[in-house]
Order: structure tokens, then C-alpha cells, then sequence
């Protein structure tokens, strides 16, 4: 049974501008919310709200980084100042890549993927927390990966911030349980969108063309909020793969590398 319907919710939701974000935006102002969407091409969003604007539902544009300490302190200001400082549901599913052994990687992609993936959806939860305090039924929804259950090799980076947002999810879950916050984690696997086009090394050419719809991707991430699922893995092969990994793991773990290995050749 749903917990909460999606519907007339104050939503702010990250990284709208393309793939798993816009499909997001476009179903949740066709349910009638009011959505505050956020990224750092602002046309992509402007593009968004014109093609909405039939729909019952309201689409706000804020553009800017969320790696951005002033930009965030902005959006803390927008809700404040336009919702009346409540929020229903904040969902973090900005995110970057890339595609590299870790010991060819630079220093500075490190940095970029746990300041987007990690420091910014923190942060963002943190300087919320009291406006979503004050919502209905309130949710966080952070966009994790199944690579944040399984360690792929190539992916080091990606990996060490997508398992460090399911660790931070499962703890403020057990945190914020008493105040009826609920933290959701849904874990896409491979989904077609521009992800792959904006990776920070290694650009898979074609990559984008096999996985997952968006639209799918995004009906699975309203249910599990309308739900408060924990946790959710969203394809049934990568919930498999994670189940094998959690009860295999060094059969996994030998299986990835051999795999890895015979790839990078
Ligand atoms: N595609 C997949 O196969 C896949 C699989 C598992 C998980 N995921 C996760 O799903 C989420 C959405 O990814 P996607 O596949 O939809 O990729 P996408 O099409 O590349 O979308 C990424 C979004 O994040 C925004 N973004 C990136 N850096 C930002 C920053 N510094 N400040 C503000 N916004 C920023 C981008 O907007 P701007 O560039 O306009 O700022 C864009 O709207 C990510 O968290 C990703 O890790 C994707």
C-alpha cells in the first residue's frame, strides 16, 4: 500500500536537465506537483517547463552547480521564500561519471564525481532537513546505482560514490526513522540516457543505446517513493548480480576481475 501519493507535493529534484531527471519531471508534473528542478543548463530546464506547461503540475527552474555552497544556500532561499519553507520530497539524482582504470584516473575527476555524487546531495539533505521537517508525509530520495551495491572495476570512482551514498542512506534512514522521514535509495542499472556522452574519462561510444528506458526508470522511482521502499534495485538481472555478490562474494569478485581483465586487453 502507498504511503504517500505523488501528488499536489512540493518536490525538489536534481539534475532535471536530461536523462532520469527530466523523465522524472515530466511525470511528476503531470500528476499535478509543483517541482522545483534544478541543473546547470538552464535552457534544457527552460525547454522542460515549456513542454509541461499544460500539465496540472507546476515546474520551477533554478540553474546553477549544486557543488556550489552559494547555489545551494540559493535553493534553501527558493523554498523558503516560494513554498514557505516546506518541502514534501527532495530528491538527489544529479550525478557524473567515469570510465577509467583508477591508476590512469587524475585527482581532480575524484574530486569532481564526490563533490556531485557525495558532498553535494549531503549537503543539500542537510541545509533541507528543517524544511522538510515541516512537509507531508516528507521523503528523500537519493538516485543511487547498482554500482553501489556491486564494485565494478573501471568504475572505481563511481563505485566509491555511489556506495558511500547507500551507506550515509541507510544511516540517516535509522536516523530520521523516529521523525517519519523517510530516506529512499533506488539503485538504477544501465539506462539510456546522456550519462555515458558526459562521462569525465572514458566516453563508451554506444553505451547510451543499450539498457533501460528513462520512462521506466522513472515510474520505478516514483513507486518506491510513493511506497517508501528502503531500497531499491530496479532491474530483476541486477538484483541477481547483487544477491550473487552478496552471498558469492569472492566468486564475484574473481568473476569481475577475469571479466575486467579480459575487457581492457
Ligand atoms: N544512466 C545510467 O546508466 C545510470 C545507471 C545508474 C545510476 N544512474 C544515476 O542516475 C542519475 C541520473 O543520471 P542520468 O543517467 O540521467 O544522466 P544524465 O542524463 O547525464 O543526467 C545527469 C543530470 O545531472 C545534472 N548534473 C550533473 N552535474 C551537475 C552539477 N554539478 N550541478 C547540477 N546538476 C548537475 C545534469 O545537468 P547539467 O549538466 O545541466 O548540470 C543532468 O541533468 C545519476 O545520479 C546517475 O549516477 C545512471
Amino acid at each position: 500500500m502507498a504511503k504517500r501519493k505523488l501528488q499536489s507535493k512540493r518536490i525538489l529534484l536534481t539534475g532535471a536537465s536530461s536523462g532520469i531527471g527530466y523523465a522524472l519531471a515530466q511525470q511528476l508534473v503531470a500528476a499535478g506537483n509543483d517541482i522545483l528542478v534544478v541543473a546547470r543548463r538552464e535552457q534544457r530546464l527552460i525547454s522542460l517547463q515549456e513542454a509541461t506547461n499544460e500539465c496540472t503540475g507546476t515546474i520551477h527552474c533554478l540553474a546553477g552547480d549544486i557543488t556550489s555552497g552559494d547555489f545551494r544556500a540559493e535553493m534553501i532561499h527558493w523554498v523558503d521564500t516560494n513554498w514557505d519553507s516546506t518541502l514534501d520530497v527532495l530528491i538527489n539524482n544529479a550525478g557524473i561519471g567515469s570510465h577509467q582504470a583508477f591508476a590512469d584516473s587524475k585527482p581532480e575527476y575524484l574530486r569532481q564525481i564526490m563533490d556531485v555524487n557525495v558532498i553535494a546531495p549531503l549537503e543539500l539533505i542537510r541545509g533541507h532537513l528543517q524544511q522538510l521537517r515541516r512537509g507531508q508525509s516528507p521523503a528523500i530520495c537519493n538516485v543511487g546505482s547498482v554500482l553501489g551495491h556491486v564494485a565494478l572495476p573501471g568504475n572505481s570512482e563511481y563505485c566509491a560514490s555511489k556506495f558511500a551514498l547507500h551507506g550515509f542512506s541507510d544511516a540517516l534512514r535509522a536516523e530520521l526513522s523516529n521523525e517519519q522521514i523517510d530516506v529512499v535509495l533506488v539503485s538504477p542499472s544501465t539506462t539510456r540516457t546522456e550519462f555515458f556522452d558526459s562521462l569525465l574519462a572514458g566516453p563508451q561510444a554506444g553505451k547510451s543505446d543499450k539498457g533501460m528506458s528513462v520512462q521506466v526508470v522513472a515510474r520505478k522511482i516514483v513507486r518506491a517513493i510513493e511506497k517508501g521502499t528502503r531500497e531499491s534495485i530496479l532491474s530483476w538481472k541486477a538484483l541477481l548480480g547483487v544477491w550473487q555478490d552478496r552471498i558469492f562474494p569472492s566468486l564475484t569478485s574473481r568473476q569481475l576481475a577475469s571479466w575486467y581483465h579480459r575487457n581492457s586487453k
